[in-house]
């Protein structure tokens, strides 16, 4: 994958949606309850307060959204399409392809008066997720200003429901008490909306403006209502960070307006993350715009026509039960992103949905954490570093039928990565098939291997054990993590090129020589090519770690881990830097050049395994056991340190 400079910043360090504060806590996305107690309004062709233009009292701007939205079908039925085209009813087949999706975004005016700092945090984060998710999406412009259509059943106190009268569908009598729309508590503008009329007689073009249309919102595909609150919401859930809804659509279904709602406190902190902001905003977008219980049966299926929105046929039901009541999505790119990530043909491999606090036999709006883990999708969001756009997600994103995906954007998920259909099942995360779950609680390193981690669950994983993230100082990137006691016998260095590995060292000293369980330690690396790889640790030469292998250290006694297929096979997972010189400009396509080492830029040469100087290899099977076994006198101990260390202010401080 090559990323420009300009997209640097946002490689390797998408995510979030809401913080576990606590060890134990949830990190949650209330999307579901939020969309579920709203109803959002669809322009229909023939919908409520949609009219041919020639019965409007005033000229039409024929290039206007609303004016194609009002046109009525019955008006138009019995016309062929070039006639109706030739009418101007019915805009020419659009002759540009796809275009980054143009996402407005509106702030309310508010009581929220937010600081400078404030202000600017949440700037930079809302624009760095526009940007990100413009350059994935793209859509059908439509010509001429965005208007949102207003909800007859607002305004309107009877529609005419005689399929023979002309104003069939039209509002027959005002609601006196009509004031005005709003998208979740967001008040929509009278500008942003289209206008309304009342038509006293069924049969009669007379009619009443109920009110005038806005000039709406040029240059626009999604308008994007954010607002900043300390609401009920936030304040009753704790680890909500943000929430969103979705409120109207366009004529093809697809959303054209919501709302993101960010919980003020999580601007203010003082541990206030960048990149978990802008995950956030972008997990909530992606719901608002798609990814959603509500809209997965909206979705429709383009294959036959070349253009997103042009030619489509509704998807219908697209969420079926597997054979073991996983609730999944079956749609073509997704079945086809998910056997390609775990390396399966399996047909029955839908999308799978989090089941978690659903009642049976229904959906949510997320990715399964057990499957998905590390998804922007996913329910549980962790680390910010460890949050990725992957290529399920924008799998999903193309089978809604109204974007086209730069599916070539997809950032490495890893999690699973070719683990087979089975992955992430209940049966199966429990019996150490896999090396991405684990039992018991023991230290060791997150499947990134940028972090140490512990062995933990939480109700998401249903019993599943996984290595997160330490809560304090876990980044083995980080200097400032070190142990400034008298450790050294671990052998370990931080810096930027440090990564986690399972490990037993203890260096030989006249001390009195004790032997350390396995945990997780931070030891610099080197990339040598494609899943090959040296590591340094205190006082040792660079030495060769071959994947899949253990290997000692002159001058230690035990053994450290060398993953598989963990490490120097996916460019874009990099610690967080801001300093893009620390990275190569771009990664070449050839798979053995990107893989050249970031820190030091020099190419070094295999070393064939007999001169592996101070390593015994042994089988990693044979490694495990001795693993199991060496997790035991200094066990306790250790969790002792683990509590001390969760300090929970830290975690999030990046
Ligand atoms: C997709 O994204 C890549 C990387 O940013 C870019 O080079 C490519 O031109 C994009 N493709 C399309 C069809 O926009
Ligand atoms: C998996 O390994 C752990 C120790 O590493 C052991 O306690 C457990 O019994 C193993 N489980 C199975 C199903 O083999
Ligand atoms: C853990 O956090 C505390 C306070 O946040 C800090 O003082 C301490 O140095 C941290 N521990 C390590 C090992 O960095
Ligand atoms: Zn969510």
């Amino acid at each position: 994958m090559a990323f420009p400079p300009s997209q640097r910043l946002w490689v390797g360090m998408l995510v979030v949606v809401v913080v576990a504060e606590l060890p134990g806590a949830q990190q949650k996305c209330i999307f579901d309850e939020v969309q579920a107690q709203l109803r959002v309004v669809r322009a229909a062709p023939n919908g409520p307060g949609l009219r041919p233009p020639e019965v409007q009292g005033h000229p039409v701007n024929s290039g206007r959204r609303t004016s194609r939205q009002r046109r009525s079908k019955s008006l138009l039925r019995g016309l062929s399409v070039k006639q109706r085209r030739s009418l101007g009813w019915i805009a020419p087949p659009a002759p540009a392809s796809p275009q980054p999706i143009r996402i407005h975004t509106w702030i309310p005016r508010g009581r929220d008066d937010l600081s400078d700092t404030e202000k600017e945090r949440l700037k930079s984060a809302v624009e760095e997720a526009v940007r990100v998710v413009s350059s994935l999406l793209s859509v059908n412009r439509a010509p001429g200003p965005l208007l949102l259509s207003r909800d007859i059943n607002k305004y309107c106190k009877f529609i005419w429901s005689n399929s023979r009268s002309t104003n069939y569908n039209r509002c027959g009598r005002a609601n006196s008490n009509y004031r005005n729309e709003t998208c979740l508590d967001v008040t929509i503008p009278d500008d942003h909306l289209a206008g309304c009329d009342v038509y006293p007689e069924p049969d009669s073009p007379h009619r009443t403006v109920l009110r005038p249309a806005g000039a709406g919102l040029p240059d626009t595909d999604f308008l994007l209502y954010l607002h900043i609150q300390s609401t009920d919401k936030c304040r009753a859930e704790p680890d909500v960070l943000a929430y969103a809804v979705h409120c109207r659509t366009d004529t093809h279904g697809r959303p054209v307006a919501g709302v993101v709602v960010i919980c003020r406190d999580r601007l203010t902190e003082a541990s206030y993350n960048h990149q978990a902001t802008v995950q956030t905003v972008i997990h909530e977008l992606f719901h608002a715009l798609g990814f959603s219980k509500d809209l997965f049966h909206t979705w429709t299926d383009c294959s036959s026509s070349s253009q997103a929105g042009a030619g489509c046929s509704p998807r219908g039901k697209v969420i079926h039960s597997d054979g073991s009541d996983q609730m999944r999505i079956y749609t073509p790119s997704v079945i086809s992103a998910l056997q390609t990530h775990l390396a399966s043909a399996d047909p029955e491999l839908g999308g799978p949905l989090e089941n978690l606090g659903v009642p049976s036999g229904r959906v949510s709006s997320h990715w399964e954490s057990r499957v998905l883990r590390g998804s922007i999708m996913a329910a549980v969001l962790e680390d910010s570093t460890a949050v990725r756009i992957d290529p399920v997600t924008l799998a999903a994103l193309q089978d809604t039928g109204w974007y086209t995906v730069n599916q070539s954007q997809a950032q490495s998920l890893v999690w699973g990565e070719g683990e087979g259909a089975s992955f992430g099942s209940l049966s199966t995360c429990q019996d150490n098939s896999s090396s991405f779950f684990c039992t018991g609680r023991r230290l060791g390193c997150h499947f990134l291997h940028l972090h140490k981690g512990e062995c933990q669950t939480d109700p998401y994983l249903e019993g599943c054990g996984v290595f997160k993230p330490l809560k304090n100082a876990s980044e083995c990137w980080i200097k400032e993590n070190a142990r400034q006691s008298a450790d050294d016998w671990s052998g370990e260095i931080l810096g930027f090129d440090s990564r986690c590995f399972f490990s037993s060292l203890t260096r030989q000293s006249q001390f009195p020589v004790f032997s350390s369980s396995v945990e997780g330690r931070c030891y610099r690396h080197r990339c040598v090519g494609p899943n090959r790889y040296q590591i340094q640790v205190s006082g040792s030469e660079w030495v060769d770690c071959p994947a899949g292998f253990t290997i000692q250290i002159k001058g230690y006694q035990g053994l450290v881990f060398c993953p598989d297929r963990r490490l120097c096979l996916y460019p874009d997972i990099t610690p967080p830097s801001d300093d893009t010189n620390m990275f190569p400009t771009s990664y070449a396509s050839d798979p053995l050049e990107m893989l050249t080492s970031a820190q030091d830029g020099t190419w070094l040469p295999l070393r064939p395994p007999t001169e592996l100087t101070v390593s015994t290899a042994l089988c990693l099977t044979a490694a495990a056991c001795l693993l199991a076994a060496l997790i035991v006198s200094y066990r306790k101990c250790r969790s002792f340190m683990v509590r001390i260390h969760n300090i929970p202010e830290d975690h999030s401080n990046l």
